[in-house]
């Protein structure tokens, strides 16, 4: 069965045509159209402007996709959550595809495709479906940080999300205190490689709270201080290498601390048979291996689960992959009834 996934729900239009059986998927075409280098220039997402870039690049992307291939046998798309403007592209386009073609629709949650991102390998070769239920994802990505328990395939319970911030918009919106372009994760981590971790204590919110909720707010204005109380501002803060390398390794670290925490700690109350790390913060070299090793010591009879980095970011595979349960099941919502939901939670019925 092949499915063709569309994810438009932030800064990337991402296509790709999955070939799906009992046996696992092989990707057969994908492409993706960043629009990061226009965002950077604002320091961040301007949704208004994702929009108009989402509407240039869907037809482009999908007929490069389905250049040589027959029509689908389902078609998959974000249909929330995610920014309004950029839903609405892939959900048009899904849609006036499914009336075109006569192919079925599966309106897919994006939280859902991060967590069968675990699925997709760039090899072309058949990967067998790995998840083993129940089990247990933290997804942490710059919109979202939640710890989902999946008891059995399709069905997803949340013990925990961010009360405030995403790790990942934690992570940009210091990279931007620093001068870094957006996305900021990625050059933190980077400046991080060689620092000391333990060189400035910063706070790691709501660590010893019973809950497993997050909240990276306070963490945000720690930083804040701290560059304030030892450095000039220009037009962003600037350190010296060394101590760049230091603040970034300690802010990482602080981060990691309580992501790694919590996921534990959640896995201790549903001892799941896999344990996922998704989203665009799971491309963190240090935060994957450290989660990795902790789950291989605590948890030795779970798997660890991570995704390829390429499928890390968000992209069109992991949602066709998402979608593949309910496509077999023929689990298919008429293209008139399909909307865009930009606040759909997973886990609850989408309108
Ligand atoms: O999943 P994604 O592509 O988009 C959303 O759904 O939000 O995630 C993007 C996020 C950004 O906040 C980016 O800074 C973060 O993932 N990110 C990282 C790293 N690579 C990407 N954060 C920390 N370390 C990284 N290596
Ligand atoms: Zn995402």
């Amino acid at each position: 069965m092949n499915i063709l996934g569309i994810e438009s729900s932030c800064d990337d239009t991402s296509v790709a045509l999955l070939d799906y059986s009992d046996d696992g998927l092989t990707i057969l075409a994908e492409k993706t159209a960043s629009q990061i280098d226009v965002h950077k220039v604002y320091g961040g997402v301007v949704p208004e402007i994702a929009g108009r870039l989402h509407a240039e690049a869907i037809t482009p992307v999908i007929e490069a996709v389905m250049s040589g291939h027959d029509k689908p046998d389902a078609i998959a798309v974000t249909s929330g959550p995610g920014l309004i403007t950029g839903l609405l592209v892939g959900v048009e386009a899904a849609k006036t595809l499914s009336y075109l073609w006569d192919v079925p629709l599966i309106p897919t949650n994006h939280i859902a495709g991060h967590i069968h991102s675990v699925e997709v390998k760039s090899e072309k070769e058949k990967v067998k479906n790995s998840i083993v239920f129940p089990a247990l994802a933290l997804v942490v990505s710059g919109g979202h940080t939640e710890i989902i328990f999946m008891p059995e395939d399709g069905v997803y319970e949340k013990m925990g999300k961010t009360r405030d911030d995403a790790a990942g918009e934690c992570f940009d919106k210091v990279g931007k205190l620093l001068g870094f372009d957006y996305p900021g994760g990625p050059k933190i981590s980077l400046a991080a490689k060689d620092g000391n971790p333990a060189a400035i204590a910063f706070p790691r919110p709501m660590m010893d709270d019973p809950s497993l909720n997050f909240s990276f707010a306070g963490l945000k204005t720690a930083a804040l201080y701290w560059l304030q109380n030892h450095t000039a501002k220009s037009s962003s803060y600037h350190l010296e290498p060394k101590t760049l390398q230091d603040f970034c390794a300690s802010f990482e670290q602080a981060i990691i601390d309580v992501l790694i925490a919590k996921t534990l700690r959640a896995a201790e109350t549903c001892t799941p048979k896999s344990i996922l790390l998704v989203g665009g913060v799971s491309a963190n070299k240090k935060l994957r291996e450290t989660l990795q090793q902790r789950v291989a010591k605590q948890f030795p009879d779970a798997i660890f689960l991570t995704p390829e980095p390429k499928y890390c970011m968000d992209n069109g595979a992991m949602i066709a992959a998402a979608a593949y349960r309910e496509a077999k099941q023929k689990h298919f919502t008429p293209w008139r009834a399909v909307v865009a939901d930009p606040n759909w939670e997973l886990g609850e019925t989408h309108t």
